[in-house]
This record gives structure tokens, C-alpha cells and sequence, in this order.
């Protein structure tokens, strides 16, 4: 740690930073796995994740979130926490297993439960971003394949349809996937994830879907739900490497490849990178006529989540091995605090991608082993980074890169998926035992920060 202690007990932007702009919007994310629990409760069908959790040795400690953070009957709490805190805007996510049945009908009990938590967050004036897909499949869709069945994305288009009929008028900004890279990676690549299958073919393949199933829902939210923004959330990643040769300098342009270009290619280009199959030779997808002309249908905006680097060097055949850097700071994830990553691959983009859309940094954050103490949890190392990545999203917006907004992963401590209740991402802490909520210093110092911002005369 140590790099600018300043930094770690402020919050204080430069007077020149976007920050200070009221239309930049600042807010907090959590996606309905991670914080609902009650997953038997008002007919809600099982996904994937129970299903993953529930095998022993797949999440760390045996945790599952069928309790989580209980949020599924505090919702009322939890609303309120956030409007204390100051925040202008709120992302969460939809569980697709709550809200339809098998047959694809809705649910009416589980459908309420998102209406009136929209319409609570809106009465309180928070801006509401839905994602409709985060990584909780119903798991009846999975035992028919899951995403590496192609119906799978027509089914996601019917459940869009039926959310947007439903809450047309109630949401700011849908997004229709958070990280395909994940759901298809760690999904059916590395096997990290629920599902747990791990064959590159098939994550390719399950990409492929998960992509579809996205561009068929934007017809279907644009047609339902006009005056909403419509776009999908990517995680990206920053790739280096340590070795000297070309080998090593390939290997981690080809990271950088398969960490960000397999999804915002087909997006924004309409075609998949050819060095995806230079990496994984032989993982060419299913494509079939028309697919990459829906995949790519404009957006309104392009979710960015953004969290650490990878060091990488050439594994002496096409591909690459990872070797974490020594003596770099690392967060509770182990992952490398790197916020130069976040400004240079949003300048990159600009570069890259001439219908690039307006973006807004739709996740963000670190985790750390916080405890209260006298009541209180002093996370300096979060506001440290937190400080550093909002300064260079600046950088990037100084640098002409059209950033609307930033959302912290995440409002509190929750189910953090393969590595359970153990890391702490939250800016509130959770004490599972009791539920009860405690703001952490950092939440405090960006509370007074969003007052200040408010009360601004400019
Ligand atoms: C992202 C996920 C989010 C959370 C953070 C730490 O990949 O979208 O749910 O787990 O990582």
C-alpha cells in the first residue's frame, strides 16, 4: 500500500474533475444472487448458481446464497440506505428464475417484488439501471444446454420482452447482460463458474448465444420501452507482460484479445477477432446468416466494469501462461490495483471503435477483510482505490472519452460467487449472523462528497 497516503482517508476531488459535473451520475451496483436470498420463496425456480453452489468444493467455504443478504425482505432497508448515502442512482439485477416459470409464464409474485422496489428507488428520486441477466440462468434452461443451446437465446428475448412490458416506464437504463466474457468463460471455459463446464468450444459457443440473446432482446426493449437507454455491460481487462521477446508482447495482445475484443467486436465491428482462433485454434462458433447484423444493433450506452491487470508471457506454442507481477499492490481478490488499465484501455477503445457508445463505468471496486470496530470500519485502502480509479476515469474523460457516469461495486457486502461471503466488496459491511448493515468509512466520505456536490452553487 503507501502509495499516496492523502488519498486514503479523502475524498476530495480536484476542483478541475469531472466529479464535480451533477450530470456525471455517481451511484452503487449489486446484481439479485449475490444480496436476495429467499431463493424458494414466492414460487422462485432454481438457477444455476444453486445448483453450482450447492456441489462441495465449488464455492469457497460451502456458502450459497440462499440467504445472502436477506435483501429479497429488507428491500425497504436497503432503499433507504442507499437515498442516505446520498446516491443519485442505483444498478441492480433481475433474478430470471423469480419472475417466470418453466413454461415461460409470468410470475406475478416475483414481479411485484421488482416493481415496487423500482418504484420505491424512483419515489426517492435514484435513477434505476436493470440488468436482466446476471448470471443466474433458470436451471431447466441449463439442463437443455444452457447458453450453448441456441434456443436459450430466443427464451432470453421472450424473458425481456415480458420485463419490459412489465416495468416499461420504471427503469432508466437496461442492460441486457452483465460480462458475457464471465457467464461464457468461467461458465463453460474454465469451468470457474456455474455451470462448471470447462471446454473452450463451448464457451465459444455459449458466447455466441449469450450475444444473440442479447441483440434479439434490444429489438424487443426498444419496441417495449422507448424512452429508456438500452446496452449491455462488458468487463474488460488490461494485459502486459514482463518478457522480453515478441512471443511475450503477442501473448499479451492476444489476452487483451480474448479479454475484450471476443465481446466488443462482434458488438461494435459485427465479427469476432481472428486472434481468438490463433489463442484457442479449432473454437470457431455455430454462426448462423443474420446472427452478427443482430448482435450488433446500435446501443445507447456501453457498461464498463473494470477491476485489475494481467501479467502474461508467451506459453512457447500460440497461446499465453499467467505470472502475477511481485511487489505490485493487491486487493483481498489478490488481483493488482492498476487504475492506469481502466484510462488507457477507455482511450484504446476510442481509438478502436469509431460508433463506440457513451459509457458509464458500471462497476468498480475492491474487496477487503474489513471487520467493525467500535461500531465503525475504517477501509482507507477502498477510498485509496476508489480515488485512483475515479482520477482516471478523468483522465480518460480529459482525454475526449465520453463517461456519463460511474457505479461502485458494490453497495454492500455480499455472495461473491465462486469465493463466497469471505471477500468483501461492499461499501457497507454485512454482518451475516444478525443482517445488520454498517456504513464503512468509505461510504461515509462519498456520502458527504455527493452532499457537497449537490449543494454546489455553480
Ligand atoms: C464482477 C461481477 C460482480 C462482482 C464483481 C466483483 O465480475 O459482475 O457480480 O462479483 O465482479
Amino acid at each position: 500500500m503507501g502509495q499516496d497516503s492523502a488519498l486514503t482517508t479523502a475524498f476530495a476531488p480536484p476542483a478541475d474533475s469531472v466529479l464535480w459535473r451533477k450530470d456525471f451520475l455517481l451511484g452503487v451496483a449489486t446484481a439479485a444472487y449475490q444480496i436476495e436470498g429467499a431463493t424458494g420463496e414466492d414460487g422462485r425456480l432454481p438457477s444455476i448458481w444453486d445448483t453450482f453452489s450447492a456441489i462441495p468444493g465449488k464455492v469457497l467455504h460451502g456458502d450459497t446464497g440462499a440467504v445472502a443478504c436477506d435483501h429479497y425482505h429488507r428491500w425497504q432497508q436497503d432503499v433507504d440506505l442507499i437515498h442516505g448515502l446520498n446516491m443519485e442512482a442505483y444498478r441492480l439485477s433481475i433474478a430470471w428464475p423469480r419472475v417466470m416459470d418453466a413454461a415461460g409464464n409470468p410470475n406475478p409474485k416475483g414481479i411485484a417484488f421488482y416493481r415496487e422496489l423500482l418504484q420505491s428507488l424512483r419515489a426517492k428520486g435514484l435513477k434505476t439501471f436493470v440488468t436482466l441477466y446476471h448470471w443466474d440462468l433458470p436451471q431447466h434452461l441449463e439442463d437443455k444446454g444452457g447458453w450453448v443451446n441456441r434456443d436459450t437465446a430466443y427464451r432470453f428475448a421472450e424473458y425481456a420482452d415480458l420485463m419490459s412490458r412489465e416495468l416499461a416506464g420504471l427503469v432508466d437504463a437496461w442492460s441486457t447482460l452483465n460480462e458475457p466474457w464471465c457467464s461464457a468463460m468461467h461458465g463453460y471455459g474454465t469451468g470457474h463458474h456455474a455451470p462448471g463446464k470447462a471446454d473452450n468450444k463451448l464457451a465459444l459457443q455459449a458466447m455466441h448465444h449469450l450475444l444473440l440473446g442479447h441483440g434479439l432482446a434490444m429489438q424487443v426493449l426498444r419496441r417495449n420501452d422507448p424512452a429508456s437507454l438500452k446496452g449491455i455491460v462488458a468487463n474488460i481487462g488490461r494485459g502486459t507482460t514482463d518478457g522480453g521477446t515478441a512471443a511475450d508482447r503477442r501473448a499479451a495482445e492476444l489476452f487483451e484479445i480474448q479479454q475484450n475484443n471476443w465481446v466488443l467486436d462482434p458488438l461494435l465491428k459485427q465479427s469476432y477477432p481472428q486472434g481468438l482462433f490463433e489463442l484457442w485454434p479449432g473454437t470457431e462458433p455455430v454462426v448462423e446468416e443474420g446472427d452478427m447484423a443482430v448482435i450488433a444493433a446500435p446501443m445507447d450506452y456501453l457498461g464498463i466494469n473494470y477491476y485489475f491487470r494481467t501479467n502474461v508471457r508467451s506459453d512457447g506454442a500460440h497461446g499465453y501462461t499467467e505470472i502475477p507481477l511481485d511487489g505490485v499492490e493487491r486487493t483481498q481478490m489478490g488481483w493488482e490495483v492498476f487504475p492506469d488499465g481502466l484510462r488507457d484501455l477507455l482511450i484504446g477503445f476510442r481509438g478502436e471503435y469509431a460508433n463506440l457508445p457513451p459509457i458509464y463505468i458500471t462497476e468498480n471496486g475492491t474487496a477487503s477483510d474489513d471487520a467493525v470496530q467500535d461500531g465503525a470500519v475504517n477501509d482507507a485502502q477502498r477510498m485509496s482505490f476508489l480515488n485512483r480509479h475515479l482520477a482516471a476515469v478523468d483522465q480518460a474523460v480529459k482525454a475526449g472519452v465520453d463517461v456519463r457516469g460511474y457505479f461502485i461495486w458494490s453497495l454492500m457486502d455480499n455472495f461473491e460467487w465462486a469465493f463466497g461471503y469471505e471477500r468483501r466488496f461492499g461499501i457497507v459491511h454485512v454482518d451475516y449472523a444478525t443482517q445488520k448493515r454498517t456504513p464503512k468509512r468509505s461510504a461515509e466520505l462519498v456520502r458527504d462528497f455527493l452532499a457537497k456536490r449537490r449543494n454546489r452553487q455553480d
